[in-house]
Order: C-alpha cells, then structure tokens, then sequence
C-alpha cells in the first residue's frame, strides 16, 4: 500500500513538473514568436530597402544592427524630397497602442507604402512594432523633408514624371 501511494505520488509529481516545463516553453515560444516574424516582414515587406542604409545596393548584405535607422538617400518627385525615417527612434517614442492607433491614419508622401502598412494584420504590425523595439535605438534622424523647388545638398534618386498631355 505504501509502495503504491509512492509510486502515485512519484508520478504526481513528475506529471506536474512537465506540465510547469511544457507552459514555460510554450511561454517563451510565444513571446519571441512576433519578434521573429517582425524580423521576416521588415525582410520581405521592404521596410529595410528603403530604411536601412545601403541595404539595396548591398543586395540586403547589412548587419543587423544598422538596420532601419533611416536613410540620408532623399526620394525626390513632385512630391518633393522625402526621407526614409529612422524607425529606431521612431518605435522609441511610442508605445504599441499608439503604433496600432496611428496606422490607419497615415498618408506619408512617396515613396512610403503606407497603403501596405494598413492592410497588414494587426498581429504582423505587433510583430514589426517588437521587432523594431527589440533591436534598441540606434543611429541619428534623417534628414527633414524639403517642399518642391527646394534643392537637396545630398544624393537623391529623382522621379521624373512623364509629361503631360
Ligand atoms: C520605397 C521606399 C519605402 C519602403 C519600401 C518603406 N518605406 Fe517607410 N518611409 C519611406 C519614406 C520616404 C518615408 C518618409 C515619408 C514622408 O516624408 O512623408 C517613410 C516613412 C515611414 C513612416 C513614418 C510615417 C509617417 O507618415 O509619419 C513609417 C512608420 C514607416 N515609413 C514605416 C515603414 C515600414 C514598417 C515599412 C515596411 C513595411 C516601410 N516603411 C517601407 C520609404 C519607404
């Protein structure tokens, strides 16, 4: 009898510790999940095409830890010239809420597809918001934005329209 409420009891126990094993993996799956899958949009989405410097021309050959902290190559149109921002600064300043409660609302200038931003889902625009936050603040702002007519003293990929009529 002794012998058995052991054996019970052995087992109890074992049962419980793989229980309490199994949800602490599980756990930490979970929570590094949308960081992993943050890192595969900014990847395919081509948030790092635009906002990681050189990443284009390095056919996307850049380390990590400079990635998307913005870019001094100006997108120049009609429009004006634009700047890819420094997400890193940029996800520093606001928190998830807010990141959520902006997207719907942006009309950035070109070249920005900021049409893409609000049709992801709201898990991959978690996912990029934990990305970005988990690689920490990095690198300076880019350069402010510059109206029509105004001529930018930095390199810039220049869009020309095609003539009207
Ligand atoms: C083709 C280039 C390009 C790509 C691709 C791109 N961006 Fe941008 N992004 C820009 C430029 C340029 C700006 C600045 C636009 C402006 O000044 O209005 C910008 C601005 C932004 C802003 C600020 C929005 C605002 O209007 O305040 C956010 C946030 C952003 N990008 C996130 C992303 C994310 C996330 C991705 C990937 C899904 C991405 N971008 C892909 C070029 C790009």
């Amino acid at each position: 009898m002794k012998r058995t409420i052991g054996v019970i009891l052995t087992v109890g126990v074992a049962v419980l510790a793989a229980i309490v094993l199994f949800n602490t993996a599980s756990t930490a799956d979970k929570k590094a999940a949308p960081i992993e899958r943050g890192r595969y949009l900014a990847k395919i989405a081509g948030c790092n095409d635009c906002h990681t410097p050189g990443y284009m021309a390095k056919n996307g050959k850049v380390d990590e830890a400079v990635w998307l902290t913005g870019d001094s190559l100006g997108w120049q149109g009609p429009w004006g010239t634009t700047y890819p921002i420094n997400l890193r600064l940029y996800m520093q300043n606001i928190t998830e809420e807010q990141w959520l409660q902006t997207v719907p609302k942006l009309q950035s200038r070109p070249p920005m597809p900021f049409y893409a931003l609000q049709d992801m889902s709201q898990e991959d625009l978690v996912a990029i918001y934990r990305f970005v936050r988990s690689l920490g603040p990095a690198g300076t702002a880019a350069p402010a934005y510059l109206p029509p007519g105004v001529e930018a003293s930095l390199p810039v990929v220049r869009f020309i329209p095609p003539p009207q009529g």
